[in-house]
């Protein structure tokens, strides 16, 4: 069962174990985030596993100042202006990615775009001391309402996180507000702790609604994620001209043939396997292969959501209509 230990005293605890790769539930503002270090592959995909999640939502990362986000994300006059305005705050920004920031691809489900927050309380502190952001969803096994105590966090994911740090009941209550800087408009993409009309009296415009969390949030579109080459799963052979993407110690027939090879994990470790699936479906797409076979992985635990970003990218590429 996770230790529940009061933010005051709970630092140094907190930051040894996301130092060591590990997850924490920790207080904002809004609701509890079930955190882990951005920049460490492995603490990320800890984060999916201890939610249950079946699919990688992007994750939003949270910041403990304006030089950790811009050293993160390339801001517009416009979010600038919110983020001044709100941060620390309710409020999460969708911006374009700095090159070589160093977040995880886990974290951004494969995105050149990031949802960027910076919270109010023990979370900045935290992440002011780790010195890297945070990557942090609601602190709550998926499906199930955010948890807004610490208690509600220890009943839900105790037995599958070590440590919940306990700052009371969070006084917004609800999750932050999403919006994203559009070609010098902004769109609503989540209501949220801050009132749309509070932003557009910020900034002096109407905000864009509608087309926006549903069908914009990442992950929503089967084609979302196709890459250039097709993609075939539940591979058991691999033909003339395919590139590989291998899983575990036993190879599929003809695996010498493969164009390219990757082993997302070769002790068949689902955690590896994740934090290493959207660079690896990167490398074997940049490697000109026509199509990229995949050898089969198991459903179980992280598999679930490996197999749905794998099946999403294999999907016919002109759908565009939303799935769920
Ligand atoms: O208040 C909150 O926002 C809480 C606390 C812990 O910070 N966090 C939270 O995270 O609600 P989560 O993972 O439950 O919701 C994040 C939302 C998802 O709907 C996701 O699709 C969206 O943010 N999101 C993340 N990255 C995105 C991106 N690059 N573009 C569009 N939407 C994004
Ligand atoms: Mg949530």
């Amino acid at each position: 069962m996770a230790e529940i230990i009061g933010a005051g005293e709970a630092l140094e605890r907190a930051l040894a174990l996301l130092q060591g790769g590990d997850v924490v539930a920790i207080p904002t503002e809004t609701v509890y985030g079930l955190a882990g270090d951005a920049t460490n592959g492995i603490g990320v995909a800890r984060i999916f596993e201890a939610k249950g999640r079946p699919r990688f939502n992007p994750l939003i990362a949270h910041v403990a100042d304006m030089a950790m986000a811009e050293s993160i994300a390339l801001f517009d006059p416009l979010s600038k202006k919110l983020a001044i305005a709100f941060w620390p705050g309710p409020l999460t920004l969708v911006l374009p990615q700095r090159p070589g920031n160093g977040i995880h691809p886990l974290v951004t489900a494969g995105l050149d775009t990031i949802a960027l927050r910076m919270p109010r309380g023990f979370g900045g502190d935290l992440i002011a001391r780790l010195g890297r952001p945070l990557a942090a969803p609601s602190a709550n096994s998926s499906g199930k309402i955010s948890a807004t105590t610490a208690q509600a966090v220890a009943a839900d994911l105790g037995a599958r996180i070590r440590l919940v740090v306990d700052g009371g009941a969070t006084p917004v209550g609800l999750e932050s507000t999403i919006v994203k800087a559009e070609a010098g408009r902004l769109r609503l993409l989540r209501p949220g702790g801050i009132a749309a009309e509070d932003i557009e009296a910020a900034v002096g415009m109407e905000l864009l609604r509608g087309g926006g969390a549903g069908v914009e949030a990442p992950g929503m579109l089967a084609s979302h994620y196709a890459p250039g080459a097709a993609v075939r799963l539940n591979a058991g052979t691999v033909a003339e001209g395919e590139a590989l993407l291998a899983f575990g110690n036993r190879r599929a027939a003809g695996w010498q043939r493969a164009t390219a090879f990757l082993n997302l994990s070769e002790t068949g470790d689902l955690r590896e396997a994740a934090s290493n699936l959207f660079a690896y479906m990167q490398d074997l797409d940049r490697s000109g292969a026509r199509t990229i076979a995949v050898e089969p992985i198991p459903f179980d635990g992280l598999g679930e959501a490996i197999n749905d970003r794998l099946s999403r990218a294999a999907a016919p590429r002109d759908n565009t209509q939303p799935t769920t």
